[in-house]
């Protein structure tokens, strides 16, 4: 088995994004185009035989991927594809083996397609090359073969004539050399004149004078090796990788309607059975179980969902861990760090943060739960509220279990409501309660029979 390295070119400008940002700190599928990139490398390479070639905002990109473990090289100056690989070989040559070239900007690229290239390349081949046929192959070097049906040369769009123009086989840009020879014939690269650059393309043509056979390897699908040049490519690869993200989803069990309007990141794991409806969004690290049922316009981000959870439409939910047979929503907004028990019941309405909401528990309508501890089996009224905040800093709520929150009422925290409590409704709660009491905190009732009509008599 040969040692491989995998050579990222992504110093380039991106021009045309018209961005402040750097092209491939984008987002694609939920990714940036360089973690894409960097994903599908991983595939076939170890992260530190992994080397990423940046250049304009390189720190941008440095950041997007440096928690995957590769390693980075400067091109200071962008002097063309074949300047970018030639400043990797203090980072490659002594790795030995074969070097894979791909670019930051092709998102699309799976993992077993570079790895059949790999696989294709055979010992003693010079380099073996993608290539595909595009219905519109302009601004693309064409592949031009030799009789034996190999490649004889890639000529770049300036630089071809008519002939070489119709040609529909294009290079997208995907190599995998043999290391030693790469090295070898790349520094005797001479500038293309046209432009002065270095041109990768041109070390084909090196390496067949020098006797190394150029094979390619020919994809079908065309929109894997898809680059993104502007913001419109940008929404095609998000598409793309979407809908291979719900299709996987599908095929490993999962019910999806509409699925061409569900987003689903790539690291989000699904459990069989499970339902999702229109327009619904899984995000981040979000996992969910088993047998569940997400509504229509759900949004979910960083969220573990236990099996058989109801979801229901409309409903946000970030950082939070709901348990089994819980139901959420509609229209529920827990903004994060909460724990949602088994079998809780939170309605329309009510927002939770950092909250531990216990098993059993319901809050059916209307209410806010913020930095509280609410046992087993507590009701919280419609209305009902934690006053959290006193406009310095944030207090705690506790509630034990079993106890009984009035509609409308008020714990003002930092407070405790005891086991087994009842808080009348209505009542501004300042005293914590003990196990097992009732508390009204609200002024008595008056009665005055006759008041209206007697009103009405005066006016008139
Ligand atoms: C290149 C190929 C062309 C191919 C096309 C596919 C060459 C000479 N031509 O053309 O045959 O069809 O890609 O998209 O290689 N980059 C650097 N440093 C540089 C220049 C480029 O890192 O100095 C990076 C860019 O960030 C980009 C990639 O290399 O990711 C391709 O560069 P680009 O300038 O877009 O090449 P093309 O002219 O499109
Ligand atoms: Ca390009």
């Amino acid at each position: 088995m040969n040692k491989i390295s995998v050579a990222i070119l992504a110093a380039g400008f991106g021009t045309r994004m018209k961005s402040s940002k750097a092209k491939v700190v984008h987002r694609a599928g939920g990714l940036t185009l360089i973690e894409n990139a960097v994903r599908t490398a991983l595939g076939v390479a170890a992260p530190e035989d992994v080397v990423v070639v940046v250049g304009h905002q390189a720190e941008q990109v440095r950041a997007a991927v440096g928690h995957l473990g590769v390693r980075f090289v400067e091109q200071a100056e962008q002097k063309g594809t074949g300047h970018a690989l030639l400043c990797c070989r203090q980072a490659l040559e002594a790795s030995g083996g074969l070097v894979v070239v791909t670019y930051g900007d092709g998102p699309l690229l799976q993992k077993q397609t570079l790895q059949a290239l790999v696989n294709h390349h055979e010992d003693g081949v010079g380099a073996t090359l993608m290539t595909t046929h595009l219905s519109d192959p302009t601004g693309y070097g064409r592949i031009v073969r030799d009789t034996d049906g190999e490649v004889a040369a890639i000529i770049e769009q300036k630089a071809a004539s008519e002939d070489v123009l119709a040609i529909r086989e294009v290079n997208p840009g995907i190599y995998c050399f043999d290391g030693k020879r790469l090295w070898e014939y790349l520094a005797q690269l001479r500038p293309n004149p046209a432009v002065n650059e270095l041109y990768l393309t041109d070390v084909v043509e090196l390496l067949r004078e020098n006797g190394y056979r150029v094979v390619p390897f020919h994809v079908e699908d065309a929109t894997e090796v898809l680059g993104v040049n502007t913001r419109v490519e940008l929404a095609e690869a998000d598409r793309v990788l979407r809908l291979r993200k719900v299709r996987e989803a599908m095929l490993d069990g999962v019910t999806i309607e509409k699925p061409e309007t569900v987003t689903i990141d790539q690291d989000v794991a699904i459990g069989v059975d499970t339902m999702i409806e229109p327009f619904t969004q899984l995000l981040g690290a979000t996992r969910v179980g088993k047998e569940c049922r997400i509504g229509t316009g759900v949004i979910l981000r960083d969220t573990i969902l236990e099996d058989n959870v109801h979801i229901d439409s409309y409903t946000v939910i970030g950082l939070s861990h709901i348990g089994e047979s819980a139901s959420i929503g509609p229209f529920a907004r827990l903004r994060g760090e909460n724990t949602v028990g088994a079998g809780a019941h939170i309605g329309n309405f009510v927002e939770l943060k950092k909250t531990k909401f216990g098993a059993g528990s319901k809050a059916g309508h209307l209410a806010y739960m913020g930095d509280s501890e609410i046992g087993d089996n507590v009701n919280v009224g419609a209305g009902a509220i934690t006053a959290n905040y006193d406009g310095v800093s944030k207090h705690v709520t506790r509630i034990g279990k079993g106890s009984f929150i009035g509609s409308n009422s008020t714990l003002v925290a930092p407070i405790e409501v005891g086991e087994g409590s009842f808080i009348a409704a209505g009542s501004t709660v300042t005293v914590s309660v003990p196990n097992d009491a009732l508390a009204i905190g609200r002024s008595r009732q008056e009665l005055k029979p006759g008041w209206p009509s007697s009103r009405k008599g005066k006016t008139k």
